[in-house]
């Protein structure tokens, strides 16, 4: 069994990872194609987001049957055979398990739909208050949370998608079987779980308007998630059968953050959390644009890092995911340091205290999509959004500008394999069209040049299997006030460990006094090897790394 702490993950997003069937989708096949060259990245795990049989309204984290393959992915046998290969390689394996909600395709809705009264207690009904909504939360997508069903004159609740009905976890008989999924898949193979927006799944006891928010505060870290996370660990052995869990807390605060990943607790092995990427949020919205709030985003770092170290838990750490922005082009310059601030923002992340994850394509530095076209869209929120924001009268512009910081497409965007058609990520057309940047960013490329954005990517994963101290030492923050630089130490019997992470383009001076003594060696660096000094001159995006053991 492997420690998670040593460990690192990457996380695949299979629709575009590597279509081996050539219908312009991704499938389970080509990602067993693709395993020699992630375990030469040197990769433990690998989280695959869902490719369960769904209707695809939101990329399949629309489940409509949780124990088959969606044959757009490939069969059971196909899920077999990649479990197996990656055995072979001694990496584990994943999955998504998306349990707030179901697909409104599930055997479980269509029955609650035609009125069995027990699978309709599957779900959250309600009637409604003076021709309205139960309440009058907003959906994460946009809109009301509430759908109207006209035959019960009630509605249901979908925190997403109208076609994805939130579960009601009050009801045993549902616990019950999402704790069979689980048990299915580990019959199965599979070394983990990644457990979709878990910290939702508890609702209040009462439903109420919210006058102050979207309706998150009654739902979020809701009243019985910790009985419900240590019920589930439990019920399905994933604790004593050394599964990997990894919980995608959305809005959560560190308090319950320690209690879900504190190993006493006995719920999960780590926690996802966003706040360090809202930091370019205005007025903590999304869908409007600002610089990043370097300043917060070091003090968010440093409170959490140091905030879980203090309560014994454990955090997943890491810039990008199949929701978010490509990380380049976000808080790096993807136009004239690529290579320089790709590689000072992934040191900043896989040298901190926490289990760090690559999103595919970041190991090469794939950037954002700078869709120019709606039709180019696929993913529903942008869509929606694109609608909400026409309606708030901006104007076609200021859309686009805002979809091309924001949209979750930016990230979909087809692995880039090479500079062939289609980036060899498919011999058909993709369902969602390849970033042009592909004939030069593609990972044959990066295979071909010893200085590119993949070996450092290598190197960095290789030194967290060779130095404990990045997996098990304290984190201790630095330079706190400077406003250009990142710094943090880390500390572990008789070793240290300096990172320091130029942010900016441009030149920058720090002064360490006091901060360092005697015998530390440059371990790292996306520049030049260098020597540690009292007053040093950081060249644009610069990340050096300083190692002293005794
Ligand atoms: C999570 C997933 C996201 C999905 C949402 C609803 O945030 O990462 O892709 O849309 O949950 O399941």
């Amino acid at each position: 069994m492997k420690d998670f702490k040593k460990s690192c993950v990457y996380q695949i997003y299979p629709k575009s990872f590597y279509d081996k069937s050539g219908d312009g989708i991704g499938d389970l096949a080509g990602i067993t194609e693709k395993l020699d060259y992630l375990k030469d990245l040197g990769i433990d795990y690998l989280w695959i987001t869902p490719f369960f049989v769904s209707p695809q309204n939101d990329n399949g984290y629309d489940v409509a049957d949780y124990r088959s393959i969606d044959p757009t992915y490939g069969t059971m046998e196909d899920f077999e055979t990649l479990a197996s290969e990656a055995k072979k390689r001694n990496i584990g394996i994943m999955l998504d398990m998306v349990f707030n909600h179901t697909s409104t395709e599930h055997e479980w809705f269509q029955k609650a739909m035609a009125g069995d009264p027990y699978y309709k207690d599957f779900y959250i009904f309600k009637k409604g208050k003076n021709g309205q909504p139960p309440t009058n939360w907003v959906s994460k997508f946009g809109g009301n949370a509430w759908q109207y069903v006209e035959k019960f004159d009630e509605y249901y609740l979908h925190l997403f998608d109208k076609t994805q009905a939130d579960l009601n976890w009050e009801n045993e008989n549902v616990r019950k079987e999402l704790v069979d999924i689980l048990k299915f898949w580990m019959s199965k193979g599979v070394s983990g779980f990644r457990f979709d927006v878990i910290n939702l799944i508890s609702k209040p006891a009462v439903f109420e308007d919210d006058f102050s928010g979207d309706g998150r505060r009654f739902y979020t870290d809701g009243p019985r998630i910790h009985e419900f996370l240590k019920e589930m660990a439990q019920n399905s052995g994933l604790n004593s059968n050394g599964m990997i869990t990894v919980g995608e807390m959305s809005s959560t605060t560190m308090e319950h953050c320690i209690r879900y990943s504190n190993p006493d607790e006995k719920e999960l092995s780590m926690c996802f959390n966003f706040h360090h990427l809202k930091v370019d949020y205005k007025n903590q919205q999304k869908w409007e644009l600002q610089d990043c709030d370097f300043m917060k985003l070091k003090s968010i770092f440093n409170t959490w890092q140091t905030g879980m170290q203090a309560g014994n838990g454990w955090n997943a750490v890491f810039w990008c995911n199949h929701d978010q922005p490509r990380i380049i082009s976000r808080f790096g310059d993807d136009k004239n340091y690529p290579r320089e601030s790709a590689t000072m923002l992934a040191t900043m992340i896989h040298l901190m205290r926490g289990t760090p994850y690559i999103y595919q394509g970041e190991e090469i530095g794939m950037t954002n999509a700078y869709f120019t076209d709606i039709n180019q869209y696929r993913d529903v929120e942008s869509l929606n959004y694109y609608q909400i924001l026409k309606e708030e009268g901006k104007s076609e512009d200021e859309i686009y500008k805002i979809l091309q910081e924001r949209s979750r497409d930016n990230s979909r965007t087809p692995m880039q394999w090479n500079a062939c058609e289609h980036a060899g990520f498919s011999t058909g057309t993709p369902w969602l069209s390849v970033n042009p940047n592909y004939q030069t960013i593609n990972t044959e490329a990066c295979l071909a040049d010893p200085n590119s954005i993949l070996y450092y990517y290598k190197k960095l994963v290789a030194l967290r299997k060779e130095y404990d101290i990045i997996a098990y030492g304290d984190y201790v923050p630095v330079l706190e006030d400077n406003t250009s630089v990142f710094a943090y130490k880390r500390v572990y019997q008789n070793e240290k460990l300096l990172v320091l992470a130029n942010f900016y383009g441009k030149e920058t001076t720090v002064q360490l006094d006091g901060i360092f003594e005697d015998g530390y060696e440059c371990l790292l660096t996306n520049y030049t090897k260098r020597a540690l000094e009292n007053e040093m001159t950081l060249q644009p995006y610069e990340a050096v790394v300083f190692y002293k053991s005794n």
